[in-house]
C-alpha cells in the first residue's frame, strides 16, 4: 500500500471513489475535479496502481473569540467496499493529523457518517448543525423595523454578503471564516447552488440582513422554501427578514431555517413550533494543543490556571502534562514536570474547548479523571459553545 497526496491526475479517481461511497451525482461537480489552493488531498494505493482509499484536508480557517483559526477540517473520507475493515481509514487519518499539523492546524471539524472511526482518532461530537422546520402561518408578520429597508438581491451583491457573515459569525466561536480556498473559487451558477432568491435588508445604507433561499417546487401542502442563509446585524433586520418569511404564507407551507443559538434571527422565530428539527452531527478536536489554546481569543473576563496530564494516542505531540493558563483575553498552554491531579483524553479536551461540557460530566463519561475535583478543568471549557452554519 502506498499513501502518497494526490495530485490533479488522481481526481477523476477520487472522484469515482466518493461517488462510489456517497452515491454522488454521474457528473462531477468542476471544483471535485481541480485542484484548490489550499485543500489537500491524501490517497492509499495498493499494488496494481489503484486508489483504494481518500480523505480530505479542507484547510479552512474558523472563528475563535474574535480571531481566525487555521483548521483541518476534514471531508471525504471513503475507502473501497474490498479494503474497508484493514485499518486503512485509521493509517490516513494518522498520516493526514501529522501533515496538517506540519502545514500549522490548531484544530479540526469533520461530519461523520460513522463516530466510531473517528472517536478512535481523538475527535469528539462537540455540536451539530441545526435547521428547524417552521409553520410560515405562524411566523410574525413585520414590525419594530425601524429604518430598515428591504430589496432584491443578486450576484452582484454577495461579497457584501460574506462581509455582512463574518460580522455575524466573528462574534461567536467555531463557524468558518468563509474565506479561502473553496470559497474563493469561481461557481457554476451565478447564486450558490440551490439559492433562488436574496432579499436583502439595509438601514442607511448598510447591509444589516440577508436571505438567501431556495423556492422549492408548488405551492401545496408539501411546498417548503430552503433558507441557506439567513443572516441578520440588527435586531431590526432579523424582524424584518423574517417578517418577509411570513409574506411566503400563501404559496409556502413551511420553511426550513438554519439556526444559531440567540442571534438577531432566532429571538424573533417562533422556536416553540418549530417541527422536526433538522440536526447533523459534528466533530471536533484539536490538532495542536499549543496553537488550539494560544492561537484563539479567550472571555477577557476568565483568568485562572489548571494542570492536566493529557492522552492522545493520534497525535503524540498533543501528550504529555500541561499546564493552562488563562488571563486578559489570552491562553497558554506549557508542559509542566510536576505530577498532575487531573487526566484528560483528548476527546474530553475537544468537548469542553467548543464550551459543550464540563469536568465533572466528563469524568462520568471516562474521559477525564484524577484525584482532584475535574470542575477545574471547565477553565477550558470558558469559551460559548462552538458552532457551525456550513456542512462540508
Ligand atoms: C468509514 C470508512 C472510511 C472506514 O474505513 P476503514 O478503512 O474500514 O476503517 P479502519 O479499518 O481504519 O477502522 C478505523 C477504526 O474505526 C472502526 N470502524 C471502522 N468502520 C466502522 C464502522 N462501520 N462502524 C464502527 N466502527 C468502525 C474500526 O474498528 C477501527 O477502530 P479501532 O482502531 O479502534 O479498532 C469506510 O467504511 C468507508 O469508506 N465507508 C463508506 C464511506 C464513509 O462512510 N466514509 C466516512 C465519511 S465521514
Amino acid at each position: 500500500m502506498t499513501i502518497r497526496p494526490l495530485t490533479a491526475d488522481d481526481l477523476p479517481a477520487a472522484w469515482e471513489l466518493g461517488r462510489l461511497a456517497f452515491g454522488g451525482p454521474a457528473e462531477a461537480p468542476l471544483h471535485a475535479l481541480r485542484e484548490i489552493p489550499g485543500t489537500f488531498r491524501l490517497g492509499a494505493f495498493d499494488d496494481a496502481g489503484r486508489l483504494v482509499g481518500k480523505v480530505t484536508d479542507l484547510a479552512h480557517e474558523q472563528w475563535w473569540g474574535g480571531r481566525r483559526m487555521a483548521a483541518a477540517d476534514v471531508s471525504g473520507v471513503a475507502v473501497r467496499p474490498e479494503s474497508r475493515g484493514g485499518g486503512l481509514a485509521r493509517t490516513l487519518l494518522t498520516e493526514l493529523l501529522a501533515r496538517v499539523r506540519d502545514r500549522g492546524a490548531a484544530v479540526s471539524a469533520l461530519y461523520p457518517t460513522v463516530t466510531a472511526v473517528y472517536r478512535s482518532m481523538g475527535w469528539e461530537v462537540a455540536g451539530a448543525l441545526r435547521a428547524a422546520d417552521l409553520d410560515i402561518a405562524a411566523l410574525p408578520r413585520p414590525r419594530d423595523t425601524g429604518s430598515v429597508s428591504l430589496r432584491p438581491g443578486g450576484p452582484d451583491d454577495l461579497p457584501a454578503v460574506t462581509d455582512l457573515y463574518e460580522e455575524v459569525a466573528r462574534a461567536r466561536d467555531g463557524l468558518l471564516t468563509r474565506r479561502g480556498g473553496i470559497f474563493d473559487e469561481p461557481t457554476e451558477t451565478p447564486l450558490p447552488r440551490d439559492v433562488d432568491a436574496v432579499t436583502l435588508a439595509e438601514d442607511g445604507g448598510r447591509l444589516v440582513g440577508a436571505l438567501l433561499f431556495g423556492r422549492g417546487r408548488g405551492y401545496g401542502a408539501d411546498s417548503r422554501l430552503e433558507v441557506h442563509d439567513l443572516l441578520a446585524a440588527t435586531p431590526q433586520a432579523g424582524r424584518a427578514l423574517v417578517g418577509v418569511l411570513a409574506g411566503w404564507t400563501t404559496v409556502a407551507r413551511t420553511v426550513r431555517v438554519p439556526l444559531l443559538a440567540g442571534d438577531a434571527v432566532s429571538v424573533a422565530l417562533p422556536l416553540e413550533r418549530a417541527g422536526t428539527h433538522a440536526s447533523q452531527p459534528w466533530m471536533h478536536r484539536p490538532v495542536d494543543v499549543v496553537r488550539a489554546v494560544a492561537d484563539r481569543g479567550w472571555p477577557g473576563h476568565l483568568r485562572g490556571r489548571v494542570a492536566f496530564a493529557l492522552t492522545d494516542a493520534a497525535a503524540p505531540w498533543n501528550a504529555g502534562v500541561w499546564q493552562l493558563e488563562l488571563a486578559d483575553g489570552a491562553g497558554e498552554l506549557t508542559r509542566v514536570t510536576a505530577e498532575p491531579e487531573l487526566t484528560l483524553d483528548v476527546r474530553g479536551f475537544a468537548v469542553l474547548y467548543c464550551g459543550v461540557g464540563t469536568g465533572r460530566g466528563l469524568a462520568q463519561a471516562g474521559l477525564a479523571g484524577g484525584t482532584a475535583d475535574p470542575a477545574a478543568l471547565d477553565l477550558l471549557a470558558g469559551g460559548p459553545p462552538a458552532e457551525l452554519l456550513d456542512y462540508f
